[in-house]
Protein backbone atom coordinates (compact mmCIF):
# COMPACT_ATOMS: atom_id res chain seq x y z
CA UNK A 1 0.00 0.00 0.00
CA UNK A 2 1.20 3.50 -1.09
CA UNK A 3 1.48 6.03 2.29
CA UNK A 4 -0.69 8.94 1.12
CA UNK A 5 0.60 11.95 3.48
CA UNK A 6 -2.06 13.84 4.68
CA UNK A 7 -2.49 17.05 3.30
CA UNK A 8 -1.74 19.62 6.14
CA UNK A 9 -4.20 21.75 4.82
CA UNK A 10 -7.28 22.07 2.75
CA UNK A 11 -7.32 25.16 0.55
CA UNK A 12 -5.11 27.90 0.62
CA UNK A 13 -1.22 27.98 0.59
CA UNK A 14 0.05 27.40 3.86
CA UNK A 15 3.35 29.49 3.45
CA UNK A 16 0.91 32.13 2.91
CA UNK A 17 0.53 32.38 6.75
CA UNK A 18 4.05 33.95 7.16
CA UNK A 19 4.01 35.69 3.83
CA UNK A 20 1.01 38.01 5.12
CA UNK A 21 2.59 39.05 8.62
CA UNK A 22 4.96 40.60 6.35
CA UNK A 23 2.06 42.82 5.02
CA UNK A 24 0.41 43.98 8.14
CA UNK A 25 4.07 44.51 9.55
CA UNK A 26 4.62 46.88 7.19
CA UNK A 27 1.21 48.70 7.05
CA UNK A 28 1.57 48.88 11.11
CA UNK A 29 4.82 50.36 10.88
CA UNK A 30 4.10 53.18 8.38
CA UNK A 31 1.17 54.28 10.12
CA UNK A 32 2.54 53.92 13.88
CA UNK A 33 5.44 56.33 12.35
CA UNK A 34 2.56 59.15 12.35
CA UNK A 35 0.78 57.93 15.90
CA UNK A 36 -0.41 60.52 17.57
CA UNK A 37 -0.17 63.55 15.08
CA UNK A 38 -3.81 64.47 14.93
CA UNK A 39 -3.86 63.53 10.71
CA UNK A 40 -5.93 60.21 10.33
CA UNK A 41 -5.96 60.79 6.60
CA UNK A 42 -1.48 61.03 6.59
CA UNK A 43 -1.32 57.80 8.84
CA UNK A 44 -4.39 55.70 6.62
CA UNK A 45 -2.45 56.72 3.53
CA UNK A 46 0.73 55.70 4.87
CA UNK A 47 -0.80 52.12 5.69
CA UNK A 48 -2.22 51.82 2.74
CA UNK A 49 0.66 52.80 0.20
CA UNK A 50 3.04 50.49 2.39
CA UNK A 51 0.35 47.37 2.43
CA UNK A 52 -0.44 47.94 -0.87
CA UNK A 53 3.58 47.47 -1.67
CA UNK A 54 4.10 44.70 0.12
CA UNK A 55 0.59 42.74 -1.06
CA UNK A 56 2.12 43.38 -4.79
CA UNK A 57 5.11 41.28 -3.94
CA UNK A 58 2.64 38.01 -2.62
CA UNK A 59 2.28 34.94 -5.12
CA UNK A 60 -1.38 35.06 -5.62
CA UNK A 61 -3.83 36.58 -7.94
CA UNK A 62 -6.01 38.94 -5.51
CA UNK A 63 -8.79 40.68 -5.87
CA UNK A 64 -10.06 43.14 -3.39
CA UNK A 65 -13.26 42.65 -1.95
CA UNK A 66 -13.44 44.53 1.19
CA UNK A 67 -10.95 47.89 0.64
CA UNK A 68 -10.66 51.88 1.02
CA UNK A 69 -13.91 52.38 -0.59
CA UNK A 70 -14.91 51.85 -4.27
CA UNK A 71 -12.83 52.56 -7.23
CA UNK A 72 -13.80 56.52 -7.38
CA UNK A 73 -13.60 57.57 -3.83
CA UNK A 74 -10.49 55.41 -3.32
CA UNK A 75 -7.28 55.67 -5.14
CA UNK A 76 -5.54 52.37 -3.89
CA UNK A 77 -6.60 49.17 -2.69
CA UNK A 78 -10.17 50.17 -3.93
CA UNK A 79 -13.08 47.09 -4.24
CA UNK A 80 -12.14 45.00 -7.55
CA UNK A 81 -8.61 46.43 -7.61
CA UNK A 82 -6.18 43.27 -8.70
CA UNK A 83 -3.11 42.23 -6.03
CA UNK A 84 -0.32 40.25 -6.17
CA UNK A 85 1.59 39.21 -8.91
CA UNK A 86 -0.30 37.65 -11.17
CA UNK A 87 0.32 34.28 -10.31
CA UNK A 88 -0.48 31.69 -7.98
CA UNK A 89 -3.60 31.08 -6.02
CA UNK A 90 -6.82 33.08 -7.09
CA UNK A 91 -8.31 34.47 -3.62
CA UNK A 92 -10.39 37.28 -2.13
CA UNK A 93 -8.68 39.71 -0.21
CA UNK A 94 -10.66 41.77 2.80
CA UNK A 95 -8.50 44.42 3.97
CA UNK A 96 -8.18 47.96 6.46
CA UNK A 97 -4.40 48.44 6.40
CA UNK A 98 -4.96 51.47 9.00
CA UNK A 99 -8.14 50.09 11.70
CA UNK A 100 -9.38 52.77 14.01
CA UNK A 101 -7.71 55.89 11.97
CA UNK A 102 -8.74 58.32 14.64
CA UNK A 103 -7.15 55.67 17.60
CA UNK A 104 -3.77 56.28 15.99
CA UNK A 105 -4.39 59.43 14.99
CA UNK A 106 -5.23 60.19 18.78
CA UNK A 107 -2.38 57.75 19.95
CA UNK A 108 -4.94 55.86 21.96
CA UNK A 109 -5.32 52.09 22.06
CA UNK A 110 -6.23 49.29 19.41
CA UNK A 111 -5.50 50.84 16.40
CA UNK A 112 -4.02 47.76 13.82
CA UNK A 113 -3.15 47.04 10.47
CA UNK A 114 -5.65 43.75 9.59
CA UNK A 115 -6.06 42.16 6.53
CA UNK A 116 -7.93 38.63 5.91
CA UNK A 117 -7.42 36.50 2.25
CA UNK A 118 -9.83 33.57 1.90
CA UNK A 119 -10.78 31.24 -1.52
CA UNK A 120 -12.13 32.87 -4.60
CA UNK A 121 -15.80 33.70 -3.59
CA UNK A 122 -15.96 32.81 0.38
CA UNK A 123 -16.13 36.51 1.64
CA UNK A 124 -19.22 38.50 1.83
CA UNK A 125 -19.02 40.90 -0.99
CA UNK A 126 -20.45 44.09 1.80
CA UNK A 127 -21.01 47.22 0.76
CA UNK A 128 -19.73 50.12 2.64
CA UNK A 129 -23.09 50.64 5.29
CA UNK A 130 -23.47 50.08 8.92
CA UNK A 131 -23.74 46.38 9.91
CA UNK A 132 -25.48 45.60 13.57
CA UNK A 133 -23.45 42.99 14.95
CA UNK A 134 -22.83 40.61 17.97
CA UNK A 135 -20.39 38.01 19.17
CA UNK A 136 -18.83 35.92 21.35
CA UNK A 137 -15.62 34.09 21.61
CA UNK A 138 -15.32 30.00 21.74
CA UNK A 139 -16.57 27.80 24.17
CA UNK A 140 -20.42 28.63 23.84
CA UNK A 141 -22.98 26.11 23.28
CA UNK A 142 -24.09 27.25 19.45
CA UNK A 143 -26.14 29.43 18.98
CA UNK A 144 -25.73 31.34 22.19
CA UNK A 145 -26.01 34.79 20.76
CA UNK A 146 -28.99 35.81 18.06
CA UNK A 147 -29.66 39.05 16.73
CA UNK A 148 -33.52 38.36 16.96
CA UNK A 149 -33.30 38.45 20.60
CA UNK A 150 -32.66 41.47 22.66
CA UNK A 151 -29.78 42.27 23.78
CA UNK A 152 -31.31 41.74 27.44
CA UNK A 153 -31.78 38.32 26.33
CA UNK A 154 -28.18 37.36 24.62
CA UNK A 155 -26.42 39.19 27.94
CA UNK A 156 -28.39 36.85 30.41
CA UNK A 157 -28.19 33.98 27.91
CA UNK A 158 -24.37 34.12 27.75
CA UNK A 159 -24.11 34.63 31.87
CA UNK A 160 -26.17 31.28 32.02
CA UNK A 161 -23.79 29.80 29.65
CA UNK A 162 -20.89 30.80 31.50
CA UNK A 163 -22.31 29.95 34.85
CA UNK A 164 -21.89 33.60 36.40
CA UNK A 165 -24.12 35.85 37.14
CA UNK A 166 -25.16 38.75 35.14
CA UNK A 167 -23.12 41.37 36.93
CA UNK A 168 -20.37 39.72 35.81
CA UNK A 169 -20.23 40.10 32.26
CA UNK A 170 -19.03 42.51 30.24
CA UNK A 171 -20.25 44.16 26.69
CA UNK A 172 -18.13 46.12 24.74
CA UNK A 173 -19.90 48.59 22.51
CA UNK A 174 -18.78 51.57 20.42
CA UNK A 175 -19.69 54.63 22.38
CA UNK A 176 -22.30 56.49 19.96
CA UNK A 177 -25.49 58.41 20.18
CA UNK A 178 -27.15 55.68 17.77
CA UNK A 179 -26.15 53.03 20.90
CA UNK A 180 -27.93 54.93 24.08
CA UNK A 181 -30.59 52.97 23.96
CA UNK A 182 -28.71 49.63 23.61
CA UNK A 183 -26.78 51.03 26.68
CA UNK A 184 -29.65 51.48 28.93
CA UNK A 185 -30.80 48.24 28.24
CA UNK A 186 -27.22 46.35 28.65
CA UNK A 187 -27.07 48.29 32.07
CA UNK A 188 -30.26 47.80 33.15
CA UNK A 189 -29.42 44.00 32.87
CA UNK A 190 -26.60 43.93 35.50
CA UNK A 191 -24.19 43.96 32.87
CA UNK A 192 -20.82 46.05 32.68
CA UNK A 193 -19.98 47.74 29.43
CA UNK A 194 -16.69 48.75 27.83
CA UNK A 195 -17.21 51.76 25.87
CA UNK A 196 -14.60 52.41 22.61
CA UNK A 197 -14.23 55.15 21.01
CA UNK A 198 -13.36 53.44 17.64
CA UNK A 199 -11.90 50.04 16.50
CA UNK A 200 -14.70 47.29 17.06
CA UNK A 201 -12.59 44.40 14.84
CA UNK A 202 -10.65 44.47 17.75
CA UNK A 203 -13.41 45.13 20.03
CA UNK A 204 -14.89 41.50 18.40
CA UNK A 205 -11.72 39.64 18.44
CA UNK A 206 -10.94 40.49 22.32
CA UNK A 207 -14.22 38.32 23.39
CA UNK A 208 -12.08 35.04 22.50
CA UNK A 209 -9.84 36.17 25.55
CA UNK A 210 -11.89 37.35 27.83
CA UNK A 211 -9.53 36.44 30.68
CA UNK A 212 -7.18 38.64 29.59
CA UNK A 213 -8.94 41.64 27.76
CA UNK A 214 -12.35 41.49 30.44
CA UNK A 215 -14.77 41.53 27.49
CA UNK A 216 -17.11 38.57 26.93
CA UNK A 217 -19.42 39.86 23.80
CA UNK A 218 -19.26 42.13 21.44
CA UNK A 219 -23.02 44.15 20.84
CA UNK A 220 -23.77 47.45 18.43
CA UNK A 221 -23.72 48.77 14.82
CA UNK A 222 -20.42 49.73 13.39
CA UNK A 223 -18.94 49.22 9.50
CA UNK A 224 -19.67 46.59 7.70
CA UNK A 225 -16.09 46.01 6.43
CA UNK A 226 -14.95 45.59 9.75
CA UNK A 227 -17.93 42.88 10.55
CA UNK A 228 -16.07 41.07 7.58
CA UNK A 229 -13.27 41.17 8.82
CA UNK A 230 -13.93 40.53 12.43
CA UNK A 231 -15.97 37.45 10.94
CA UNK A 232 -12.75 36.49 9.38
CA UNK A 233 -10.52 36.67 12.82
CA UNK A 234 -13.51 34.92 14.51
CA UNK A 235 -13.79 32.05 11.96
CA UNK A 236 -9.90 31.24 13.05
CA UNK A 237 -10.26 31.53 16.67
CA UNK A 238 -13.43 30.11 17.23
CA UNK A 239 -16.77 31.83 18.74
CA UNK A 240 -20.05 33.00 17.31
CA UNK A 241 -20.88 35.92 15.16
CA UNK A 242 -23.73 37.59 13.58
CA UNK A 243 -24.48 40.53 11.34
CA UNK A 244 -26.99 42.47 9.56
CA UNK A 245 -26.31 44.79 7.10
CA UNK A 246 -28.18 48.11 8.05
CA UNK A 247 -29.78 49.01 4.37
CA UNK A 248 -32.01 51.67 5.35
CA UNK A 249 -32.61 54.13 2.11
CA UNK A 250 -33.38 52.74 -1.25
CA UNK A 251 -29.85 53.90 -2.62
CA UNK A 252 -28.38 51.47 -0.19
CA UNK A 253 -30.45 48.84 -1.22
CA UNK A 254 -29.27 49.51 -5.13
CA UNK A 255 -26.33 49.34 -4.30
CA UNK A 256 -26.48 45.91 -2.04
CA UNK A 257 -28.11 44.21 -4.93
CA UNK A 258 -25.34 45.42 -7.18
CA UNK A 259 -23.05 43.05 -5.05
CA UNK A 260 -25.52 40.29 -5.34
CA UNK A 261 -27.34 41.02 -1.52
CA UNK A 262 -31.32 40.04 -2.52
CA UNK A 263 -32.28 40.51 0.90
CA UNK A 264 -31.72 43.62 2.83
CA UNK A 265 -32.92 42.34 6.03
CA UNK A 266 -30.89 38.86 6.57
CA UNK A 267 -29.16 37.85 9.24
CA UNK A 268 -25.33 36.72 8.25
CA UNK A 269 -23.71 34.27 10.06
CA UNK A 270 -20.27 34.28 11.00
CA UNK A 271 -19.35 31.18 8.26
CA UNK A 272 -21.84 32.89 5.65
CA UNK A 273 -19.67 36.03 6.10
CA UNK A 274 -16.35 34.23 6.11
CA UNK A 275 -16.72 30.85 4.82
CA UNK A 276 -13.98 28.01 3.37
CA UNK A 277 -10.47 28.63 4.03
CA UNK A 278 -9.19 32.05 5.64
CA UNK A 279 -6.39 33.38 6.70
CA UNK A 280 -6.34 36.73 9.06
CA UNK A 281 -3.49 38.65 10.39
CA UNK A 282 -3.48 41.96 12.40
CA UNK A 283 -0.38 43.87 13.66
CA UNK A 284 -0.79 46.43 16.55
CA UNK A 285 -0.21 50.26 15.70
CA UNK A 286 -0.98 51.38 19.09
CA UNK A 287 -0.38 49.53 21.90
CA UNK A 288 -3.49 47.33 22.78
CA UNK A 289 -5.03 44.42 24.86
CA UNK A 290 -4.44 41.55 22.84
CA UNK A 291 -1.14 43.22 20.65
CA UNK A 292 1.75 46.14 21.97
CA UNK A 293 1.86 48.61 19.08
CA UNK A 294 5.16 49.18 16.74
CA UNK A 295 8.15 50.11 19.02
CA UNK A 296 10.90 52.45 17.92
CA UNK A 297 14.10 51.42 19.20
CA UNK A 298 17.08 53.20 18.19
CA UNK A 299 18.66 50.08 16.07
CA UNK A 300 15.94 48.09 15.37
CA UNK A 301 11.54 48.19 14.89
CA UNK A 302 9.39 45.66 17.08
CA UNK A 303 6.20 44.53 15.67
CA UNK A 304 3.75 42.53 17.45
CA UNK A 305 1.49 40.49 15.10
CA UNK A 306 -1.32 37.36 15.36
CA UNK A 307 -1.72 35.60 12.24
CA UNK A 308 -4.18 32.64 11.79
CA UNK A 309 -6.06 30.37 9.48
CA UNK A 310 -9.40 28.84 9.63
CA UNK A 311 -8.57 25.12 8.30
CA UNK A 312 -6.06 24.43 11.08
CA UNK A 313 -7.23 26.70 14.20
CA UNK A 314 -3.68 27.71 14.39
CA UNK A 315 -3.14 30.95 15.78
CA UNK A 316 0.74 32.10 16.19
CA UNK A 317 1.82 35.50 17.98
CA UNK A 318 4.75 36.73 16.26
CA UNK A 319 7.29 39.56 17.65
CA UNK A 320 9.53 40.63 15.18
CA UNK A 321 12.81 42.65 15.47
CA UNK A 322 13.06 44.44 12.34
CA UNK A 323 16.71 45.78 11.91
CA UNK A 324 17.25 46.43 8.12
CA UNK A 325 15.38 49.83 8.59
CA UNK A 326 15.77 50.83 4.99
CA UNK A 327 12.89 48.06 4.59
CA UNK A 328 10.59 50.57 5.94
P1 LIG B 1 -11.84 53.81 10.60
O1 LIG B 1 -10.57 53.07 10.85
O2 LIG B 1 -12.26 53.75 9.18
O3 LIG B 1 -11.75 55.18 11.16
O4 LIG B 1 -13.02 53.01 11.38
C1 LIG B 1 -13.07 53.01 12.76
C2 LIG B 1 -14.40 52.47 13.25
O5 LIG B 1 -14.50 52.71 14.64
C3 LIG B 1 -14.64 50.99 12.98
O6 LIG B 1 -13.94 50.13 13.82
C4 LIG B 1 -16.13 50.90 13.13
O7 LIG B 1 -16.67 49.75 12.50
C5 LIG B 1 -16.58 52.18 12.47
O8 LIG B 1 -15.49 53.11 12.58
C6 LIG B 1 -17.80 52.78 13.11
O9 LIG B 1 -18.25 53.85 12.32
P2 LIG B 1 -18.69 55.28 12.90
O10 LIG B 1 -17.43 55.98 13.37
O11 LIG B 1 -19.29 55.97 11.74
O12 LIG B 1 -19.63 55.04 14.02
Amino acid sequence: MTFMPKSPHAGLDRILTLELVRVTERAAVAAARLRGRGDEKAADQAAVDAMRSELNRLPIQGTVVIGEGERDEAPMLYIGEEVGVGEGPEVDIALDPLEGTTICAKNLPNSLAVIAIAERGSLLYAPDVYMEKIAVGPGYPEGIVNLDASAAENVENLAKAKGVPVSEITACILDRPRHARLIEEVRATGAAIRLIGDGDVAGVIHTTDPDNTGIDIYLGIGGAPEGVLAAAALRCIGGQMQGRLQLNTEEKVARAAKMGISDPNKVYRMEEMASGDVLFAATGVTDGNLLSGVKFARDSIQTHTIVMRSSSRTVREIKARHQDLEKF
